[in-house]
């Protein structure tokens, strides 16, 4: 029988750091009235989770046993760990570099599966990450790879830094792009990789609501 959850649109949009695929998705989810799933907070949590509990983060067991075992909620653009709201303590660059490093292990990210496919819920789901489209959810309607070019990402992570009162420094932003762009690209397990059906979305120059509108028509194609 075919699993009746696979009937439930889903819009994947995966791109590298700072691309600002999350505004888009979380956009073209609000236009639509579907839910959204922010994956890289789930890895950023969980990290954050990791060095809040001193667990080493090269400790795939332990890291796998803490993500069978945590407590997490999404609630509009919050995210609660053991019922306490994380806020923007997940939002760190350092979170972000741990994400990226947890990311690589092949165990962690098969114990996450389950948790994010649970959001695939009616309406519709529209997400963003690394291996939505790849692996998470790899029969979505639209598969979206939205790209930027590094120095644009590395802006508009300094401005979103600053918009926030978290310490910025654009150089060192840039390098550390540059890092996590390599390790998401480079690892073997679920790549950062565009597949063969994921259309292309440059948005280097483009504004926020022009990929908006770009998503949406191709969503909107996907369903004639
Ligand atoms: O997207 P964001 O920067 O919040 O993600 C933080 C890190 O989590 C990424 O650098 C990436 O290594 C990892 N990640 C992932 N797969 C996803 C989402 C995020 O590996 N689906």
């Amino acid at each position: 029988m075919t699993d009746p959850t696979t009937r439930i649109p889903v819009i994947a949009i995966d791109g590298p750091s700072a691309s600002g695929k999350g505004t888009v998705a979380a956009l073209v989810a609000k236009a639509l009235g579907f839910h959204y799933l922010d994956s890289g907070a789930i890895y950023r949590t969980l990290a954050y989770a990791a060095l809040r509990r001193g667990v080493p983060l090269d400790d795939e067991a332990a890291l796998t046993r803490l993500a069978n075992s945590l407590d997490l909620r999404f609630d509009a653009s919050e995210v609660y760990l053991d019922g306490i709201a994380v806020g923007d303590a997940i939002r760190s660059e350092e979170a972000g570099r741990a994400a990226s490093r947890i990311a690589t292990l092949p165990g962690l990210r098969t114990a996450l599966l389950a948790l994010q496919r649970a959001f695939r819920r009616p309406p519709g789901l529209v997400t963003d990450g690394r291996d939505m489209g790849s692996v998470v959810f790899p029969d979505a309607q639209v598969k979206v790879f939205l790209i930027a070019s590094v120095e644009e990402r590395a802006k508009r992570r300094h401005k979103q830094l600053i918009e926030k009162g978290l310490d910025a420094n654009l150089p060192r932003i840039l390098q550390d792009l540059r890092e996590r762009d390599a390790r998401d690209t480079a690892r073997t397990a679920a790549p950062l990789q565009r597949t063969a059906d994921a259309k292309l979305l440059d948005t280097t120059g483009m504004t926020i609501d022009e990929a908006v509108q770009t998503v949406l028509r191709w969503y909107g194609d996907s369903q004639s």
